[in-house]
């Protein structure tokens, strides 16, 4: 080879090489962008790099149906089967790191059924979040930051109610100092609710690269309901090109300190949503002063906390707290309890030039850390030497949230294993010494396999109930340590290659043992032959072994004795799903029947669009509400209305109001149903029953979550799924413990929709009839939504939805009248005066606040029911007290200063310091 052979020769490689160490720095270090339902790596805007999730075994991917969506990482998704089990992504990490998981959701009707889903995501047995999808087209997204103590972390999707459980990205980024350390970091993951770039020059989130660790600093110009209202007069922005000094860390990234909130008027004041609390969180704010003050100027100012005057005390001075301008100054809290409405309030001292300033504030939740299955190290061991086998791939804790597929966990606070099921699953080798270690296991299936070499010792598994190891390859002996598990009761081993005698302790168990098909395998004793399978009675054994009319009556009640339901589950199936069939069908009332049982249509208990109601009362005591449809309103023939009635007695939720059957002669069309002893809640909000016992607030927010839930099973529950249409406060019912219950659903298809199916007459009752429909004449669940703001309205003022004298000249509407009000901030001009004081006004503003998106105007803009539930559970949790002002507490802050002790060791508790100023409580 000449010479310049080789120089080429070194040419070409070095290019080559070259660009082969171009490509992997391309890689972000520590960021790993998972495209779920990818294809192709690819690089996004940002310069991010996401890689397709090819490596998952479980789903299927799917594109979403949004064509605007550009951005390609979240055009596509995987999902999964709405069953119970998990499906996880397992991450590789770095141990002792701290790292910031982002998991995102996009709907986009991927699955062509609009049925918006709700499903739970964890970290591995940690429950992370449960993920509510509410609107087709909007991201829905999740963060933690942890410190990871093993070398890969798994997120798991399971536990789906509605639709089917799906992924859009995961992304993972990795810090490198120590911002995000907290004391409690092997107990609790953060659990990002609110990280905020004041003075925003858009409304783009800042991120990478802007942030080297991908944080996404969300914009305070953003409008969303609940989110950073009321804002104090005289807020302004200020901006700054000059650079920044970040100091150390993770401090927020010069772009977001450069900009800020500045309150001219001497305050600076946010509301805003909390999501996951109310409870203990991690609150700190960012400053720093970037207006360039002059001599005479000065910037003081403290936090002013109705009901917390304590934390009021501190007064910030960012220049001298952070020793100069262009730097930054980070108070906050390790430990603080904050309610889920939260609004903060900043405001200058009395001698302080200027009102306060604020640049950015970043607020998370503590998540307990689960400690994970009893058994999570051994079942991790155990599936580590069948890598390649399906089964072994389910990852994430063998118990929590869910178990895998093949085992059964009990439910200790730290689950152990109770039962390992791998028959049949084309397993070789030998038995792994792991199951022997799962010291709670009751049962263990192993049949159907290939498993060669001997059987193991199961003295470590005490409980050990049902062995079984059939059809398999095993050879050497029958251990007679088996015969010491006290609470045998089954073992088989037929069909192996098993060898020697059959211990004597087996056979005297009083077992169900099988080990025929096993050539070498005998009983020692002399009547060998007639025993090759033998279930054994106790003392009498040896008498019943001569008999073999005896032994086979034995064999049979040994039998009967284990077919408990309990202990098989094929049985108790088969048991609730025959009761199933019974009580679904519709059951078929006669006249005489119902005369008899109304006492001849004696009690009127109600009368409505659709008929009269009876009181009465069946044979067996069960107490029924008889409904005589009008005749005007059914338009369709027998068999019609006898198929419309078994739709609907297939439709069972707790806050549906039960229905038991029907009754079709004499031209009479009658509906049963269950009865509902408190009436309607109409009756309860006005009218003569609400002045002798007015219903309390939380007794309201209560009734109004189950009507919502009632109503949400209606939309996402039921195939296809059904739509109100006349929902009113006179059909959300009260049973005897005054839960709610919603009645006359479907009705209005069977009377409206007829045989053609094609709705031509509007329906519903005004007041809360969308408008929307009205016009369009075009009906979707969102006119039922309409309704239930107007129903959420009612519960607030306990007002009628029409009247001519509540609501003042040229006024009819409570809608109309309400969203006056509350747009107008006056929220105690609307709520009843029967609840005295007796509520949290955070809670009624959450509700108020929900009621009138629900009567927007434009059908698109209500929330889904789904979401309204959560915002009421969030006012329920409110009201219960899960955010009140005594429970805020401080515990220890930290700075930049504060810092650099905590990471050689020094305790952070010895830092704290009274003069520390901090955003937070209501
Ligand atoms: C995609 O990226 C991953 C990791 O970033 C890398 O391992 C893989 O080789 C890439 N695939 C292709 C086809 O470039
Ligand atoms: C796509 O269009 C919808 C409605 O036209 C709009 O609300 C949404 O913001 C758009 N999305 C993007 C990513 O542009
Ligand atoms: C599944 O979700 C439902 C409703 O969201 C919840 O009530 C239930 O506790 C969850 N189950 C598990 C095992 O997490
Ligand atoms: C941590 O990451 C930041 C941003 O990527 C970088 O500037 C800094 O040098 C890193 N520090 C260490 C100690 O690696
Ligand atoms: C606050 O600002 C508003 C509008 O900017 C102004 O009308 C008002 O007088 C100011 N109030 C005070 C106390 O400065
Ligand atoms: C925060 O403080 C409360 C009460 O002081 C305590 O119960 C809770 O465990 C603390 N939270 C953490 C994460 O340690
Ligand atoms: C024992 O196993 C053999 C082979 O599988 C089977 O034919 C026989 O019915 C079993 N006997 C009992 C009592 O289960």
């Amino acid at each position: 080879m000449g010479f310049h052979h080789l120089l080429l020769l070194i040419l070409f490689f070095s290019v080559f090489l070259h660009n082969f160490v171009e490509f992997v720095e391309a890689q972000i270090p520590g960021f790993v962008s998972l495209d779920c339902g990818g294809e192709k790596n690819h690089t996004d805007k940002l310069g991010l790099e996401w890689t397709p999730d090819d490596q998952i075994i479980y789903g299927k991917t799917s594109e979403i149906s949004i064509k605007n969506e550009t951005r390609q990482q979240y055009q596509t998704l995987r999902y999964f089967p709405a069953d119970n089990r998990k499906y996880c992504y397992s991450l590789n990490v770095k141990t002792r790191t701290r790292y910031l998981i982002r998991a995102t959701f996009l709907y986009g009707n991927f699955d062509t059924n609009n049925v918006y889903p709700k499903f739970d995501i964890s970290l591995g047995p940690t429950h992370w979040a449960t993920i509510v999808i509410s609107d087709a087209n909007t991201i829905e997204s999740q963060e933690l930051i942890f410190l990871a103590s093993d070398p890969t972390v798994s997120v798991c999707l399971s536990n789906s109610t509605t639709g089917l459980p799906f992924i859009s990205t995961l992304e993972l980024r990795q810090f490198n100092g120590s911002a995000y350390l907290t004391p409690f970091e092997d107990q609790f993951f953060l659990s990002v609710s609110a990280r905020i770039n004041f003075g925003a020059d858009n409304e783009d989130p800042v991120r990478y690269p802007d942030d080297p660790f991908d944080r996404i600093w969300q914009s305070d110009l953003v409008k969303k309901a609940n989110y950073l209202v009321d804002v104090a007069t005289g807020t302004e922005k200020v901006s700054t090109n000059l650079p920044i000094n970040i100091g150390k860390d993770e401090m927020p990234p010069q772009k977001v300190l450069q900009t800020a909130v500045v309150g001219r008027n001497g305050s600076l004041t946010y509301r805003l949503n909390l999501d996951g609390f109310p409870g203990f969180g991690w609150a700190y704010t960012y400053f720093a002063e970037i207006e360039d003050l002059n001599l005479k100027q000065t910037r003081k100012f403290q936090l002013v906390l109705p009901g917390a005057p304590d934390l009021s005390k501190a007064i910030v001075n960012i220049q001298e707290n952070a020793q100069g301008n262009y730097r930054v100054y980070e108070p906050g809290f390790n430990n603080i309890s904050l309610p889920f409405v939260l609004s903060f309030k900043f405001t200058k001292t009395p001698d302080s030039t200027e009102g306060p300033l604020i640049n950015a504030i970043e607020i998370s939740k503590y998540l307990e850390i689960s400690d994970g299955s009893f058994d999570g190290a051994v079942a991790a061991s155990l599936v580590s030497g069948y890598k390649s086998l399906d089964w072994a791939q389910e990852g994430g804790d063998p118990c929590l949230p869910v178990p895998w597929s093949w085992l059964e966990c009990n439910s200790d606070p730290q689950p152990k294993i109770i039962t390992v099921k791998l028959s049949s699953k084309n397993i070789s080798g030998s038995i792994p010494s792991e199951l022997a270690k799962f010291s709670s296991l009751e049962e263990l299936w192993l049949d159907g396999n290939a498993f060669t070499g001997s059987i193991l010792d199961f003295t470590g598994c005490p409980n050990l109930r049902i062995i079984h190891l059939e059809n398999n390859q095993l050879t050497g002996d029958l251990p007679s340590s088996l015969a010491d598990l006290p609470d045998l009761r089954r073992l088989y081993v037929q069909n192996n290659l098993l060898s020697g005698d059959v211990p004597i302790g087996l056979l005297n168990k009083n077992i169900v043992l099988n080990y025929t098909g096993n050539h070498n395998l005998h009983k020692k004793t002399s009547s060998g032959r007639l025993s090759k399978y033998i279930i054994f009675g106790l003392a009498i054994g040896a008498v019943a072994l001569l008999t073999g009319s005896i032994c086979s009556c034995l064999i049979i009640r040994q039998r009967k004795k284990h077919h408990s339901p309990k202990k098989e589950p094929e049985a108790s199936f088969h048991v609730s799903s025959m009761n199933n069939a019974t009580s679904e069908g519709a059951q078929c009332f006669t006249l005489s029947e119902l005369r008899s049982a109304t006492d001849n249509f004696q009690k009127k208990v109600g009368s409505g669009g659709f008929g009269t109601v009876y009181y009465g009362k069946l044979n067996d005591g069960k107490e029924i509400a008889v409904k005589i449809l009008g005749n005007n309103n059914i338009q369709q023939g027998k068999k019609e209305f006898a198929n419309e009635v078994s739709l609907l007695s297939r439709i069972h939720h707790r806050n549906l109001v039960k229905f038991y059957g029907f009754c079709q002669e004499e031209g009479k069309d009658i509906l049963v149903y269950e009865f509902m002893h408190n009436g309607t809640l109409k009756e309860h909000l006005y009218g003569p029953l609400a002045k002798e016992h007015r219903l309390k607030w939380i007794k309201r927010l209560e009734i109004a979550e189950e009507s919502a839930k009632g109503i949400e099973y209606l939309h996402t529950g039921c195939v296809p799924s059904i739509i109100h249409r006349d929902l009113k406060s006179s059909n959300i019912l009260l049973d005897n413990n005054m839960k709610a219950k919603v009645s006359d659903f479907g009705l209005s298809k069977l009377a409206v929709d007829g045989i053609s199916h094609v709705s031509s007459i509007v329906r519903g009752t005004v007041g809360y009839l969308d408008p929307e429909y009205y016009i369009s004449n075009h009906l979707t669940e969102k006119s039922d939504i309409y309704s239930f703001g107007v129903i959420l309205l009612e519960l607030i003022s306990g007002k009628e939805a029409i009247s001519n004298e509540s609501f003042g000249i040229n006024c009819r509407n409570i809608v109309q009248w309400a969203k006056s009000h509350i747009e107008s901030g006056d929220i105690q001009g609307i709520i009843d005066p029967c609840l005295g004081e007796e509520y949290d006004i955070q809670s009624m503003w959450k509700l108020a606040e929900k009621a009138l998106m629900c009567v927007q105007p434009h059908a698109n803009t209500r929330p889904s029911m789904s979401e309204i539930i959560k915002e009421i559970q969030d006012a329920i949790l409110i009201e219960k007290g899960g955010g009140s002002s005594e429970e805020i507490s401080r515990n220890s802050f930290h700075s930049s200063l504060n810092m650099g002790l905590l990471d050689v060791g020094v305790d952070p508790y010895a830092s704290f310091h009274e003069s520390i100023v901090l955003p937070s409580a209501r």
